[in-house]
């Protein structure tokens, strides 16, 4: 049987913004989204920018108040109910669960050393019993992420991007994390080091037994790493699935629209998919029905009015009413 690490539940993340009796405004940035992340899987979360996939992947690291729904963390006799873990648990969690910098540019002080910057974590969390212990975990770990040893006494300006990526890296697993959010990781890194770090982080995968939500605008990206993919449209999963079933026949109009943006990814290759246009609709104020009704180019007006549901009997969920009738539509 499949084990279940993380496990959401009709979780929202709100966002008051504005100020004063009459400015104040609520911004779902996270919406009822239900999900379950595999032990040891490479979870992808993909989307446009606003959609929610940072604040989805810190409120699973309890870094950001939940404010409706439930998230819980399970690892063998270890069961934590994230809404209200405090002291003690608290604490063993934010040994367990970790997040992988976006940027590697602004995420390191400039004033560390590399072993400092590896460091700070194991002290912080008082991991280590003295400098000895922690100079060893330092070491052994910046060797499984391929950073040279001799490296770990300089200062973070003398390295190239990729090599601060995995500085992070190294970094986000000093503590010995079972669950690790990589938010945007490679994004700011040339392709071919994107490479080379999206492998480094699928061996760390295998070596260690993690569990990885890789958050990701690319789905080509997404495509040669992760096993699951969720797609997330304003705050909503609007579409989840393992990979292959996803790449294979995307069910969304969403999801299609993002695959037709990256011609070599396009499912329908004949040029027929639709592109994705029209912004994003502003957050605090949303479409009523679905969401994505303004941008669909195949909206009715059930669409206008009654929000789809995931539908959640196979492992290729979907909300959108008309996905059966479209895939109907388009001959295989
Ligand atoms: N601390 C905050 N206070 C107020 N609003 C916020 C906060 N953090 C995020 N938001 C808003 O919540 C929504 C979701 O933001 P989020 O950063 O999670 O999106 P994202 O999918 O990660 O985008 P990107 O791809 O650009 O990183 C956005 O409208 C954003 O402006
Ligand atoms: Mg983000």
């Amino acid at each position: 049987m499949t084990e279940m690490l993380i496990k959401a539940e009709g979780l929202s993340v709100h966002f008051t913004i504005g100020s004063g009796l009459f400015n104040k405004q609520i911004l779902k940035a996270v919406d009822n989204v239900t999900l379950d992340i595999e032990k040891g899987s490479f979870f992808g979360l993909v989307g446009e920018s606003g959609s929610g996939k940072t604040t989805l992947g810190r409120a699973l690291l309890k870094a950001v108040p939940i404010a409706e729904g439930s998230a819980h963390y399970e690892d063998g006799e270890v069961s934590y109910d994230l809404q209200s873990l405090e002291g003690a648990d608290l604490k063993d969690y934010r040994k367990r669960a970790q997040l992988i910098f976006q940027d590697p540019y602004a995420a390191l002080s400039p004033r560390m050393t590399v072993r400092d910057i590896i460091a700070e974590p194991l002290e912080v969390m008082g991991l280590t019993k003295n400098r000895t212990e922690t100079d060893e975990r330092v070491r052994e770990i910046a060797a499984k992420c391929r950073l040279n040893l001799e490296h770990l006494r300089r200062f973070p300006h003398a390295f190239s991007g990729g090599q601060r990526q995995r500085i992070s890296i190294a970094r986000a697993l000093v503590s010995g994390p079972q669950f690790v959010v990589a938010d945007e990781s490679v994004a700011a890194l040339d392709v071919s080091i994107q490479a080379d770090v999206l492998n480094l982080l699928k061996q760390l995968q295998d070596e260690l037994g993690l569990t990885f939500m890789f958050i990701s605008h690319d789905l080509s990206v997404v495509a040669h790493t992760c096993d699951h993919v969720a797609v997330m449209y304003l705050g909503r999963l609007v579409e989840t699935a393992p990979t292959r079933k996803l790449f294979a026949a995307p069910r969304h109009p969403y999801t299609k629209a993002l695959f037709s943006a990256i011609p070599s990814l396009d499912p329908d290759d004949r040029g027929k998919a639709q592109k994705l246009e029209g912004e994003i609709p502003s957050p605090t104020n949303q479409p009523s029905g679905c969401k994505f009704h303004t941008r669909c180019p195949y909206a009715i007006d059930v669409c206008k009015t009654t929000e789809p549901q995931l539908e959640t009997e196979t492992d290729h969920e979907v909300a959108c009413h008309r996905w059966k009738e479209l895939m109907d539509a388009v001959p295989a």
